[in-house]
């Protein structure tokens, strides 16, 4: 399978859908946030840095987040694909990861756009932090990430479009549907 870059709104389900692909298709999968919460859980000299942020709502800064970025590509298995989830989330992200896989003569593949009501999306962030407590998973925090998400990522899917590679799946109320769609699109690549 080729790379597949998901791209969402916190909550649009970049994780959910991750999971289901990544068994369909026996790809690898890099989730920016995950890397990061495992760094915090670690208590490395990273997870201090990205702590505040994440917990802030906030991005962590560019530099930072490419060198990761570049390190865990690195060093997943060769030849199989590898889904992005939650990566890039600026144009400086975007322009980053073309150079990495041009320099590696690796293909950036396809973006698959999750476009989901903001009601829906407060919903199950508020869901989940009752299943899970993840430590931005509270109304305040999921306000801010909802900003950031506008003002930083959202332009984003437009430098997509340009490549050539927007794919959009928009949420009507079954992820029946939502997966079935995904699939009968990702079969064809
Ligand atoms: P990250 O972990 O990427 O969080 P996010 O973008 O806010 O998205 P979520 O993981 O909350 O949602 P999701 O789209 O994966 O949805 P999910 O499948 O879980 O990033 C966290 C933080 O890390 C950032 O705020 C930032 O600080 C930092 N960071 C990460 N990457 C960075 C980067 N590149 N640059 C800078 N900083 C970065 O679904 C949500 C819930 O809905 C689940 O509980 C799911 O079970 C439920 N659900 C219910 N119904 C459905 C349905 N029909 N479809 C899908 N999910 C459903
Ligand atoms: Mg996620």
């Amino acid at each position: 399978m080729k790379n597949i870059i998901i791209f969402g709104a916190p909550g649009s389900g970049k994780g959910t859908y991750s999971d289901e692909i990544v068994s369909r298709y026996n790809m690898g999968h890099i989730s920016t946030g995950d890397v990061l919460r495992g760094e915090i859980k670690n208590g490395t000299e990273l997870g201090k840095i990205a702590d505040g942020y994440i917990q802030n709502g906030q991005l962590i800064p560019d530099e930072l987040m490419i060198n990761i970025l570049a390190k865990t590509y690195d060093a997943m298995p060769a030849g199989k694909g590898v889904i992005f989830d939650g990566f890039p989330r600026t144009i400086a992200q975007a322009e980053a990861l073309k150079q990495m896989l041009a320099e590696r003569k690796h293909d950036m593949g396809v973006m698959i756009e999750l476009v989901v009501d903001e009601e829906t999306l407060l919903a199950r962030l508020l869901n989940r932090a009752k299943e899970q407590g993840r430590a931005d998973d509270n109304e305040e925090t999921i306000k801010k990430r909802f900003a950031v998400y506008h003002n930083q990522t959202a332009p984003l899917a437009e430098w997509f479009e340009k490549e050539g590679m927007r794919n959009t799946f928009t949420w009507k109320g079954s992820k029946e549907q939502m997966l079935s769609e995904i699939f009968a699109f990702l079969d064809k690549q």
